[in-house]
């Protein structure tokens, strides 16, 4: 369970690349949850910061602005106004949100790096590691694809496999292929920082074991890379883009720092900590974020999605125990996947729900609910169009609404818009009373122990209390033949929906403030008109937050039912998106087949003599590198023939083969040999040149 009545909270979420937008799952993995929590925990007056940012350096982003021919720069500067426009409209409540291309985070990451440095909190280590021959460039781990040794996923990075979640280090693919090139990786000496995992894992372990309250999908994971052994982790790359290698390190340690830059895992959590000292400084108090950083008393929480665990759980950890100054995370709540309609998320086969998309057609409100009402909390969960629908018309509307409707209506009809008093109280009112009493309690224990859906649900059972009693109270009757009743019954009710209008603040937050401003529901603490999330309100939600005789605004209606074609919209959508996916990755792959030619005549055809013949030698051709000196036997004479195709076959490849050959070619010279004839080959579609063998005599002709 978290430390009861922290200091402080300090609460992270994962900074998304800048590299596309939002989608629903990254919402329901690491953003809603998190910003639940941070609502939550500001309504029980805690001093909470909120922290997030872009994501903006590591290969990520620059695979992305390869495949769009810009450069890096281009594509984070496109991706995080975008990325920060929609959490505002979805209503996460950052503290601050940052970036990772800020100076104040170059300058922090390298201060970092140079005090673990100092403190020889690293290794360095020369070795061989996957480079690309063709791009000319070393290959960052999630530049090499390959097969995972562990659960044999064919799509796996060289840094960590998504499908069974273990983490690798490129050489251990199987069949490792460079995702620039498709070519396969050769090993090439270069010298690293590593971040010596192994002989700190006994430490970790130790630290491990003390935190407690911890989800056991977590805390499993994070065991059995324990019992795997941990590896030491590289922490510094030969790429273009990334927070430069400090170069006072780089002499210190005698190696040539140019073009080395911080590995992304190791600056992005440092990230955290740039914002927070970029968002103290904007509140006047630039020292402020160490009290967060560095004071034990702080509750530091970060929310992520399973994809992410090592990284906080063990990388992010020791770097931070290394150091020696900073609070070790009190909890890493991950979150398992949301699919989509049964479905894998897949942003490249379109099946995503953009958030920026789902905002133009929908209140944040409805959305967030929907998501937490299924978050994935323990295992993987899913999100349908459909059950969408069903959860806003019959839980939002149907329930809340309508009990906060009718409610609001009867207390104008008969009460003239005034808390009626409450008197004589019977056994089923005080039910409700005591019930109300113990909600925020009770929904407060699901929010300290990271059960944002169980909170979620706990919450919605007190607007279901409401209709029930509002049901079986039957003020329509009593107020004639009991009006104390009725009184009582609108009394109450009206309780409720203050209550909720609390409550239900981290969950949908503007319709909890239109809901606050209908009751006139002034802020418990200061007294003035409550339109802002109440500073301090949790427990007080279950007391009378309404006197008697207060008097309540107008009624409006807080969630309007979607009808079924606005739901049809949507799915067509999402279904027309994956159909057009598909079909663009066949245009893709038929585009890159070479036009066919014109037709010849048979006459034309004849012309050519074409021959069998068995290459006796292969070799290369010196100072050429692309060009492979062959000796062919066509049986009635002995050719030379010079062939462009030493990128692509070792001479061995084809020495002994038996080929065929262009034997009537008039002969040419190239760098002072002369080729006598053509080897026929194919070609691949992405340029591979294969032989094409064949069976028969030397000599015999090919027709
Ligand atoms: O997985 C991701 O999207 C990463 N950009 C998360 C980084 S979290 C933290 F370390 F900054
Ligand atoms: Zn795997």
């Amino acid at each position: 369970m978290a430390t009861k009545d922290p200091a402080r909270v300090l609460i992270t979420a994962a900074l998304p690349y800048a590299n596309g937008p939002i989608h629903i799952g990254h919402l329901a993995g690491a953003y809603l949850p998190a910003d639940l929590y941070a609502r939550y925990q500001r309504l029980q007056g805690r001093d909470v910061a909120f922290i997030c940012g872009s994501d903006e350096m590591g290969v990520a982003i620059m695979m992305r602005s390869l495949k769009e021919d810009t450069t890096p720069q281009e594509i984070v500067d496109r991706y995080h106004p975008m990325i920060k426009e929609s959490f505002d409209q979805f209503g996460m409540s950052f503290d601050y949100y940052g970036r990772t291309t800020s100076e104040v985070h170059r300058e922090t990451s390298q201060d970092f790096f140079r005090t673990l440095a100092k403190k020889n909190a690293f290794k360095l280590s020369t070795d061989e590691q996957l480079y690309d021959p063709e791009a000319e460039m070393f290959l960052a781990d999630r530049f090499v694809r390959g097969t995972c040794p562990v659960c044999g996923y064919e799509e796996a990075y060289g840094d960590q496999c998504e499908k069974c979640g273990s983490s690798l280090s490129p050489t251990e693919l199987i069949e490792p292929r460079s995702a620039l090139t498709d070519a396969t990786p050769v090993l090439r000496e270069t010298t690293h920082w590593y971040l010596p995992l192994g002989d700190l894992q006994p430490e970790l372990e130790a630290w491990i074991d003390t935190r407690e309250g911890w989800k056991p999908n977590v805390k499993g994971q994070v065991k059995s890379w324990f019992t795997e052994g941990l590896r030491d982790r590289a922490i510094t790359r030969d790429v273009a883009w990334g927070v430069p290698v400090p170069e006072d390190v780089a002499d210190e340690a005698g190696v040539d720092g140019k073009g080395k830059v911080i590995y992304v895992w190791f600056d992005a959590p440092i990230g955290y900590i740039s914002a927070t000292k970029e968002w103290a400084a904007q509140t006047g108090a630039p020292e402020r974020w160490k009290e967060y950083w560095q004071q034990e008393d702080t509750q530091l929480v970060h929310f992520i999605g399973k994809d992410n665990i090592v990284f906080h759980c063990l990388m992010f950890p020791a770097m931070l125990m290394e150091h020696g100054k900073y609070v070790l995370p009190e909890n890493v709540p991950a979150n398992e996947f949301l699919n989509l309609e049964g479905e894998k998320l897949s942003t490249s086969r379109g099946w995503a729900v953009w958030l920026h998309e789902y905002l133009e057609e929908f209140p944040a409100d409805l959305l967030r609910y929907a998501l937490a009402a299924t978050l994935p909390e323990t295992k993987d969960a899913d999100f349908s169009w459909t059950d969408f629908q069903t959860r806003v018309n019959s839980e939002l509307a149907d329930v809340l609404g309508n009990f906060v409707n009718r409610t609001m209506t009867f207390a104008h009809r008969f009460f003239d818009g005034q808390v009626p008093p409450l008197k004589q109280v019977n056994e089923e009112e005080q039910a409700v009373l005591n019930a109300l009493e113990e909600a925020p309690a009770r929904i407060a224990q699901a929010y300290e122990a990271y059960r944002m859906r169980e909170a979620v649900f706990e919450t919605m059972q007190v607007a279901r209390l409401g209709n029930k009693f509002f049901n079986d109270t039957e003020p329509w009757h009593t107020r004639k033949t009991e009006p104390q009743r009725a009184a009582n019954t609108i009394h109450i009710c009206l309780q409720l929906c203050a209550a909720l209008g609390v409550l239900l603040d981290p969950v949908v937050p503007d319709s909890a403030r239109k809901l606050r401003s209908m009751l006139h529901l002034t802020d418990v603490r200061s007294g003035e008109p409550e339109t802002a999330p109440s500073e301090r309100g949790w427990m007080e939600a279950g007391s009378a937050l309404l006197q008697e005789g207060h008097e309540v605004g107008e009624a409006v209606i807080l969630f309007s039912k979607l009808e079924d074609d606005r739901i049809k919209k949507q799915i067509d959508k999402l279904n027309k998106r994956a159909e057009e996916a598909m079909e663009s990755a066949v245009d893709e792959k038929q585009k890159a087949y070479e036009q066919a030619k014109e037709q010849i005549e048979y006459d034309d055809f004849v012309k050519m003599d074409l021959r069998v013949g068995t290459v006796t030698l292969a070799e290369p051709v010196p100072k050429a590198d692309k060009l492979l000196r062959l000796e062919v036997d066509l049986g009635y004479e002995e050719r030379q023939v010079v062939a462009g195709i030493a990128e692509h076959m070792e001479p061995e490849e084809i020495q002994g083969k038996k080929v065929v050959v262009v034997a009537n070619l008039k002969p040419r010279k190239l760098f002072g040999l002369e080729s006598q004839g053509m080897v026929l080959m194919s070609e691949d579609r992405d340029g591979a040149l294969r032989v094409i063998t064949t069976a028969g005599e030397n000599g015999a002709v090919v027709r």
